[in-house]
């Protein structure tokens, strides 16, 4: 069985200036917006349009980081297409429509035990690869430590600052051995005995943490990615296949079992 969202946050549409933005390398940057709605839970994101932008469909983006005192909403942002090549040009004062926030967040799966980061006394494990770092560091935020990150990228690092004060453990890999260790992340982690992994990365790498958590009796918990039009579960566009039929990634996830998707 499929867990659906605990939670329906309430969604609003607002036009925000932005804030600032922080290009963290060529292809990354980051969004600060100040979010007078709803505050998100991690895992959770919104849709993001350009205001002056060409395109005609809002960009799905994770949150990030969320601040409740200064109420400054973060999203990390990877250049890939159109879409995030617009956001990228965004100037501070620029407006943008923001939707949010969308989707479940981690916590709807967590187990009554699991306190900050850990069950029982035993450290969860986040495992991010890329761009979705972004998600795990919300979590990051939100548990406030007590638990081990393994964090992959093709080269370098980045979106890592939080998790480094917050991690207890922090293992990083890059392909090409730029920073930590040479290889893929979902190699170097420790899944045994876990009381839980929340995963979230390209779909080769989701795949092996799903499989080495099963092998491990470790429940996985994975944020997935899709191209989605409507964020808001009405256009189907972003449905995925699961154990329990099809679902809605805006609507039904982001987040899943990982047993039901793998
Ligand atoms: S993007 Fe429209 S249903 Fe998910």
């Amino acid at each position: 069985m499929i867990a659906s969202p605990a939670t329906a946050s309430p969604r609003r549409c607002l036009v925000r200036p932005l804030l600032a933005r922080i290009d963290l390398n060529a292809a990354v940057f980051r969004l600060d917006f100040e979010w007078p709605g709803q505050a998100p839970g991690a895992g959770q994101f919104f849709m993001i349009k350009v205001q002056r932008g060409a395109l005609f469909l809002p960009r799905p983006v994770s949150v990030y980081r969320w601040d409740g005192a200064s109420r400054r909403l973060s999203f990390l942002v990877l250049k890939k297409g159109r879409g995030t090549a617009e956001l990228g040009q965004l100037e501070a004062g620029e407006a943008a429509a923001l939707t949010g926030p969308l989707g479940n967040r981690w916590g709807d799966f967590f187990p009554p035990e699991f306190r900050g980061g850990t069950a029982g006394g035993v450290k969860a494990a986040l495992v991010g690869g890329g761009i979705g770092i972004a998600p795990l560091s919300a979590l990051g935020d939100e548990l406030g430590g007590g638990f081990d990150l393994y964090a992959g990228f093709r080269s370098g690092s980045f979106g890592l600052e939080s998790l480094r004060e917050k991690a207890d453990a922090l293992v990083i890999a890059s392909e090409d051995g730029t920073e930590g260790c040479r290889g893929r992340i979902p190699d170097f982690a420790d899944y045994r005995g876990r009381p839980l992994v929340c995963a979230c990365g390209p779909l080769p790498m989701l795949r092996a943490v799903a499989e080495k958590c099963r092998a491990a009796g470790v429940p996985c918990y994975v944020s997935m990615e899709n191209l989605m039009a409507c964020g808001v579960g009405a256009c189907l566009g972003c449905t995925v296949q699961t154990t329990g039929g099809n679902r809605r990634v805006c609507a039904d996830g982001p987040i899943f079992p990982a047993e039901a998707l793998f």
